[in-house]
């Protein structure tokens, strides 16, 4: 049987909101589970309105967190008991939203590469470690040459956005996380980032998961499609299938209401009470908003169902059938 790069299952994590008497509780990331071949180099697409999880996904994934229940395994390994820091840092990877805080003004970019290859990458003098970062940055587009003596401020915010792809990609790692990557890029240059995933994948073998609110790219550049609705999966599968035939009909109203590129849900709105109550409804989270819904949706949760075409979807009545 393969061995996944990563496997969720029925990952959760609760957050209490309020105060310690008044609070309540609500979980930020509600019994998630999915996988990305160990086969295969994959891109896969987390997408959803801001609040829905996506980043409590994201620091589960890379140790930042911890879950409140399930499992997390990375090559067969349980993340959650047998986890060394080191050999995690060459696994997996991070790229954050914001390249200008991932360096200090006063530090010249190249250092940062260079500490990379030495601590992670196996080089084992500085020549070795130039060499290194000379190899990341080219693959990036651009040279050891061009960051030579430069700071932060001297780069543009696509320009050091390629620099942390470098400098993730020093040590060599099987999976990047890059949690909403060209949120601050110029629109200009996003296409071209999001290119970049695209060549490393094939490349370089190494899978990504590529969080974002840009549905346009997100469906441009991933494999697959995870689709977080107040932190449950709703529905998951080859990307292909979902823009082609949704099965739930959220992604089937987000099919509808998208795809040209930067458009992109409202960053940081404030959600109502309702809204935050869905998080902990004990029937679908989506009735309400649902033109499908029956009684049994008001009433009931649902189960994943699983689809012919490596789907699985969070819905008592696909859009599309289920298989036998
Ligand atoms: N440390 C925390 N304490 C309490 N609640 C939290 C905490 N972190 C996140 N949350 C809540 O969990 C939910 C999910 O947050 P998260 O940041 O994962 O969403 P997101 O999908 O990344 O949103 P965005 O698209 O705006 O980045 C939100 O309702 C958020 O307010
Ligand atoms: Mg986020």
């Amino acid at each position: 049987m393969e061995e996944k790069l990563l496997e969720i299952t029925n990952l959760s994590r609760e957050f209490r909101i309020g105060n310690f008497l008044t609070g309540k509780k609500m979980l930020a990331v509600d019994d998630v589970s999915l996988s990305i071949s160990g086969d295969k180099p994959t891109i896969l697409a987390i997408v959803g309105e801001s609040g829905c999880g996506k980043t409590t996904m994201a620091k589960i994934i890379l140790r930042l967190l911890q879950p409140s229940s399930g499992r997390l395994r990375l090559q067969g390994k349980d993340m959650l008991k047998d986890y060394s820091a080191k050999s995690f840092q060459h696994l997996v990877q991070p790229i954050f939203q914001n390249p200008f805080e991932s360096f200090s003004s006063r530090r010249q970019v190249e250092k940062y590469l260079i500490d990379t290859a030495l601590a992670y990458g196996g080089a084992k003098n500085r020549s070795q470690a130039v060499e290194a970062a000379d190899k990341a940055l080219r693959s990036v587009g651009l040279s050891y040459e061009v960051v030579h003596g430069k700071y932060m401020t001297q780069f543009s915010g696509g320009e050091l956005q390629r620099v942390s792809i470098a400098r993730a990609l020093i040590t060599s790692p099987k999976l990047i996380i890059a949690d909403e990557p060209v949120a601050m890029i110029d629109a200009s240059m996003k296409m071209n980032i999001v290119n970049l995933f695209k060549s490393i994948r094939d490349e370089y073998g190494i899978s990504f998961i590529y969080i974002t609110h840009d549905l346009s790219t997100a469906y441009y550049v991933s494999d697959y499609i995870a689709t977080l609705y107040r932190g449950s999966l709703i529905e998951y599968g080859p990307s292909i299938s979902i823009m082609e035939n949704p099965a739930h009909p959220y992604t089937e109203l987000l099919m509808n209401s998208v795809p040209h590129v930067g458009d992109k849900w409202k960053k940081n709105i404030r959600m109502s009470e309702a809204e935050t109550r869905e998080f902990s409804l004990n029937h679908c989270k989506f009735a309400s908003r649902c033109s499908y819904a029956t009684e049994e949706c008001r009433t009931s949760r649902p189960v994943n169902a699983q689809l012919g075409d490596r789907r699985s979807v969070l819905c008592f009545h696909p859009l599309v059938s289920r298989k036998d």
